[in-house]
């Protein structure tokens, strides 16, 4: 795997070792990589004659300075994990390469924007979607690999997307999860031994929740999954919510086939976890 710093030399390389942009498929990431980015990877792998993956933790997404401090970073290994799933080329710039002026995509993303995440997280994803156009840019793939479980990022960068119309196509990957059904995620070192080994519990939730909704009330299910959630010492729900799965926005019943979501956040000692599932 060949591993580059400035966006010049990507370029270069790039067009000496591809004449067809499209056949690039192009995985961006924070780095700390695990088995959910390495789906991804592979997924690329099949369906590319390149692969380039990019490790750039991204000071504009996050509004909380001691998380962006705390994001794990574990250059090494993430070589290791890169070459195994086949990638070929890491793409990992510095902040000025990517930020030569502080200007940001003014999109304003709407009601899209304005729930779970969005509320929580002020100015969030308007550092993702601009890093993400920008990565576009300099790597111009013609697809490029998300995972499903930050899903709201998924239907910004998608929104993003559609009105830069960079011409990428995305692709959507399903969630990969722990034995006991917690998501991967690079945060999930942050929690303790007790908040690891109870932490099953947002997913086993997250079931039973979009199986309730089927025969219970919205306020009724939200209540009884927070409580269940809320049993392990230290997890509190920051938001629980029953969504459209295009808009995001609050649903009022459960409709068959209506590609309906459930999504969670959960603060814990040290950190906040993300997940959600179809209904
Ligand atoms: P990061 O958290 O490193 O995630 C990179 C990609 O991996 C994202 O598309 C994310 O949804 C996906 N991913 C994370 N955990 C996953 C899992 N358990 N299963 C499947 N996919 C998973 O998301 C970001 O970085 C950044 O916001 C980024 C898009 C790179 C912009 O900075």
């Amino acid at each position: 795997m060949i591993v580059v710093e400035k966006a010049s030399e990507l370029r270069n390389l790039l067009d000496l070792m591809t004449s067809d942009s499209s056949g690039i498929g192009f995985v961006p990431t924070m780095g700390a990589l695990h088995i959910g980015h390495k789906s991804l990877i592979m997924k690329a792998k099949l369906e590319n004659a390149l692969v380039v993956t990019s490790i750039f933790v991204n000071p504009t997404q996050f509004n909380d300075k001691n998380d962006l401090l705390n994001y794990p970073r574990t250059p090494e290994s993430d070589e290791k994990l890169l070459d195994e799933a086949g990638c070929d080329l890491l793409f990992r710039p510095t902040e000025r390469e990517v930020y030569p002026d502080d200007q940001l995509l003014d999109i304003d993303f709407g009601p899209l924007e304005r729930v779970m995440e969005g509320s929580y997280r002020p100015g969030h994803f308007r550092g993702v979607a601009t890093v993400v156009y920008r990565l576009f840019k300099m790597v111009s793939p013609g697809k490029a690999y998300f995972g499903e479980k930050d899903f709201q990022q998924l239907a910004i960068i998608r929104e993003m997307n559609r009105r830069m119309k960079t011409g990428v196509e995305i692709i959507g990957c399903p969630t990969l999860r722990e034995e006991d059904g917690l998501a991967f995620s690079s945060r999930n070192i942050h929690l303790s031994l007790d908040e690891r080994s109870g932490a099953g519990v947002i997913f086993s939730t997250l079931k039973w929740a979009a199986e309730a909704l089927k025969s219970m009330d919205i306020k009724h299910a939200r209540e009884k999954s927070i409580e269940r959630i809320e049993a392990v010492a230290n997890f509190k729900v920051q938001y629980l919510e029953f969504v459209e799965g295009d808009t995001l926005q609050p649903i009022t019943s459960w409709k068959e086939n209506a590609r309906q979501r459930v999504c969670i956040a959960v603060i814990t000692s040290r950190t906040r976890l993300i997940d959600n599932m179809a209904i």
